[in-house]
């Protein structure tokens, strides 16, 4: 044995070389020294998939910085055609990589990259295998369609953290997103035109396969299903026209489950498309179905009384049993949302839990497998650390967990921002043993992915920045970037309540161009912890923040003042600039300065009377104003995320200014 230095990893002591190691390997031993690698050998690999994985890998390796004549990773696989383990071994003389098959092989290769410094590949032991066997993001591509680069681009980011089922939302009630054959009005009819042809279907289903993803493609059905029934009327339980919707809520169209010719259409047209995706397992969707078109039509009624179907889950279990020996037939195992929960389906069918883990309980009680997805929807705007808390949970019946990106506020361009890189933090979750669970460290490695997702050419870096410089126009961007460290996007469906949103508006102010999670915000709060706890150095940081923060309002204000689209800014940038000097009398010991006319100790934010002089200057319509106003935190539809921290230390402040008195009186 060469000499060395182990480090087990625990969090204390994160080894540069694992800083970038996401998600974290089930066992890892690091060691001292690294071996610079520039060639591999697959002479005992001759799987194609792991072949041209070896090509990729060396192409990204060699973009780190050419070191000529460096060793060769020996590579070594069996046959095994679903496993995914795989055993590193790196020294400083030799570099092996050993799984039972080829996807092993590909798991191994994006570990290896991620312990590449500017040494050479960390030397390391390493034996990994995944906690789940799905481990899914779903991508809605229907209230803003996707082109195919930009799913390209998360089938990438996707393999880069061992991610292997890739969920495509390909209709709903904005658009169907699949070019057909059989039924071509779904295209014409049932989308603006921008849909996937079946050349481009194929050729992204294998490029994920290459990277070893699994395509669950999802047909939602019986509602979500404008787009369908635009194309097709007849199928629908009440009379056309069906319009392709532009808005976003429960809407009533609905299929009609009593007519024997919608199932003819389901079944040839899942027949077509199972030629395009060869996975076994087809998602039908069935969430959120809204009653009224079957409620409203005596038909449905009497058909319902006849069949002895009691309400609306009685229509919609006789639709899904039909649906699902349609699928049976199609040599396929069907997916479904929670709401699909029914004894009369087979016991291979798959509940995607998304309501609540109740609904996963529910399901697997019942004898169904399942996977989590409620605590991992990343429009809801939360933190890694938050999606990084929620689990599955073990037991055989769960099959994993999938994060879920619907694009109601999101489109092509910053998707990528909407994703990552906190996928990577589920991604982790979901690979990684469940004692696996140290939110710093994840953190701190999170910045190492974040920098190798960019690399890999994901957007989520340069889109934010583009869009900012859009913004900002000839102005530099700084400022505004300052400003938008103290601001998050609104979390969960608050957007939905703030303004009349289309498919057609531009996804172009302020919050759109800002991460869902603040880190320097975050960094911040934990600054601020630390200082109330006494620590010098934490205070002297937070106050430099405070006043970067602070001081940035000057430089932030022209800026905002030339652009239309960041007028809107101006009371939510004074906000922050006032929470910041608030902060900074705290630190100085002169919280007091904090006392709102109400008597409440609150920092000196917008009253709701300016909040709506000023809206109001810019045209908002009163009861816009009204709401938005209500509640002045979240103006524009953003947070300004340092407002929590800086009440924790003038509550501090306040509190010892009251002892230090109360101390005086005694004495
Ligand atoms: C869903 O979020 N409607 C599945």
């Amino acid at each position: 044995m060469p000499l060395f230095f182990v480090f087990i990893l625990c969090i204390a002591a994160l080894p540069a070389a694992a800083q970038s190691l996401m998600p974290m390997p089930a066992q890892t031993s690091m060691h001292e020294g690294a071996l610079p690698v520039t060639r591999a050998s697959t002479a005992d690999c001759a799987d194609p998939l792991a072949q041209r994985a070896v090509e990729r890998f060396l192409t990204r390796l060699s973009k780190r910085g050419p070191t000529p004549n460096g060793a060769e990773l020996h590579i070594r696989c069996g046959a095994a055609a679903e496993d995914e383990s795989y055993t590193l071994r790196v020294t400083t003389s030799s570099a092996r990589l050993a799984a039972p098959g080829p996807l092993g092989v590909l798991r191994g290769l994006e570990t290896v990259l991620q312990l590449a410094t500017e040494k050479g590949i960390a030397a390391a032991t390493i034996e990994d295998r995944p906690r789940y066997r799905w481990r899914g993001l779903m991508l809605d591509v229907c209230r803003h369609f996707m082109p195919a680069e930009a799913v390209k681009r998360q089938l990438d980011a996707m393999a880069m953290v061992k991610l292997n089922v890739f969920h495509w939302h390909l209709s709903d009630d904005q658009g169907i997103r699949v070019e057909s054959k059989l039924y071509p009005r779904l295209q014409t009819h049932g989308s603006d035109g921008k849909f996937y042809t079946q050349a481009q279907i194929r050729e992204i289903v294998q490029y994920a396969r290459d990277r070893g993803i699994r395509v669950v493609p999802e047909f939602d059905m019986p509602g979500h299903t404008s787009a369908i029934l635009a194309a097709y009327p007849s199928l629908a339980a009440t009379p056309g026209p069906v319009p392709i919707a532009k808005t976003w809520t429960i809407l009533s169209p609905v299929m009609d489950p009593t007519r024997d010719e919608v199932y003819t259409f389901v079944e040839r047209f899942l027949g077509e498309m199972t030629t395009l995706f060869p996975d076994r397992y087809l998602h039908m969707g069935g969430d959120e179905v809204n009653g009224s078109g079957w409620a409203r039509s005596p038909k449905i009624q009497a058909f319902a009384k006849e069949n002895g179907l009691s309400g609306k889950a009685g229509i919609h279990a006789y639709f899904n049993k039909r649906l699902s020996d349609i699928i049976i037939k199609l040599n396929r195992i069907m997916v479904g949302w929670d709401e699909i929960l029914h004894p009369d389906l087979p016991d291979t069918t798959v509940v995607q839990s998304w309501r609540g883990v109740k609904a996963m309980e529910k399901a697997t009680g019942q004898g169904y497998r399942s996977i989590l997805s409620n605590g991992f929807y990343l429009d809801h705007m939360k933190s890694a650390a938050y999606h990084y808390a929620n689990d599955p949970g073990d037991g055989e019946r769960i099959l994993g967990g999938e994060a879920c990106m619907w694009v109601e506020y999101v489109t092509a361009e910053n998707v990528d921002m909407r994703i990552w890189p906190r996928m990577a933090a589920i991604a982790e979750r979901l690979w990684s043993p469940a004692s696996v669970r140290d939110v710093e460290s994840m953190y701190t490695r999170l910045r190492g992915v974040s920098a190798q997702l960019t690399e890999l050419g994901i957007q989520h870096e340069t889109s934010r920045m583009k869009m900012l410089q859009r913004l900002a126009g000839k102005h530099s961007v700084k400022p505004l970037e300052v400003l938008s460290t103290a601001l998050e996007p609104v979390k969960m469906y608050a957007r939905s309540t703030s303004r009349a949103y289309t498919t057609a508006t531009p996804m172009n102010r302020l919050v759109d161009s800002i991460p869902p999670e603040s880190l320097t915000a975050r960094q911040f709060a934990n600054l601020i912890n630390e200082a109330i706890g006494g620590n010098a150095g934490a205070r002297l940081t937070a106050r430099s923040m405070l006043e970067q923060w602070r001081d940035n309002h000057k430089a932030v204000l022209p800026i905002l003042q030339s652009n239309p689209l960041l007028t809107e800014i101006v009371p939510l940038a004074t906000m922050v600039r006032d929470i910041a000097a608030a902060g900074l009398d705290a630190l100085d010991g002169k919280p007091a300065k904090l006392m709102a006319g109400d008597g409440k100790r609150v920092p000196p934010l917008v009253t709701q009377r300016t909040c709506a002089a000023i809206l109001m200057q810019y045209g908002r319509r009163r009861t816009t104003v009204r709401r938005q106003c209500a509640e002045p935190r979240y103006l524009e539809e953003l947070v300004p995320v340092i407002l929590e921290p800086v009440r924790r230390l003038v509550d501090s402040a306040t509190a010892s200014n009251a002892s230090r008195d109360s101390r005086r009186r005694a004495g």
